[in-house]
């Protein structure tokens, strides 16, 4: 799969097959996903890989604030993967002090994550593993279901699995509608 390809074919997944994705190809996926650029190269993305059916059905009823749309997806998901981001470290320049080197503050850090998210579901799609990313999402519910550390907070929740559906292209605006020169 060219590089082209891989971006312009990968749909937001949220059919899959009665078939775990086994941990093997998850770990390959995350290999590949680690490869992703950080603010000062900090690194703070963490994957926290769902694939027992309980705690994936806790997700549904807890984690998406009863969005219907998200449970519909949760129901027939095989495997979750709960994007958390070590806080506190992205938009500094310099780790002992409090502060953030520009006006955006710590925003760098959901920047960092929102790469990360997608170097995920890219890789995932090379492997034949479709992925949908959860923005609605109640990340205090979620943190406590998974366990994450003190340190982390959670980004997103992304969905994956083998697709049971093949959505056609979704629309995006015209490039001379998002583009400027100067
Ligand atoms: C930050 C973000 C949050 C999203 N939140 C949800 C969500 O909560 N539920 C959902 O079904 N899809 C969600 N999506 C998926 C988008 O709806 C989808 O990417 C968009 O419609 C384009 O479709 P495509 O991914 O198939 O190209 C989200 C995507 C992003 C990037």
């Amino acid at each position: 799969m060219d590089a082209v390809e891989m971006i312009q074919n990968r749909r937001s997944i949220r059919k899959y097959r009665n078939e775990k994705v086994d941990r093997q190809t998850m770990q390959e996926i995350i290999d590949i996903a680690r490869w992703a650029p950080s603010w000062a190269n900090f690194q703070i993305a963490r994957y926290t890989l769902v694939d027992d059916e309980a705690v994936i059905a806790k997700l549904a009823t807890d984690g998406v604030k009863g969005f219907v749309y998200n449970v519909k997806t949760l129901e027939n998901a095989k495997g979750v993967a709960v994007l958390s981001f070590v806080k506190g470290k992205s938009g500094k320049l310099d780790l002992e002090k409090d502060e953030y080197a520009t006006s955006k503050a710590n925003v760098w850090e959901v920047f960092d994550a929102g790469i990360a998210c997608q170097t995920f579901c890219l890789a995932a799609h090379t492997k034949g593993v479709g992925t949908c990313i959860f923005g609605v999402i109640d990340e205090q519910s979620i943190s406590e279901i998974v366990g994450l550390p003190e340190e982390e907070t959670v980004a997103a929740l992304i969905v994956y699995g083998y697709p049971d559906e093949q959505p056609p292209a979704t629309k995006r605006k015209d490039t001379a509608d998002i583009m400027r020169f100067v």
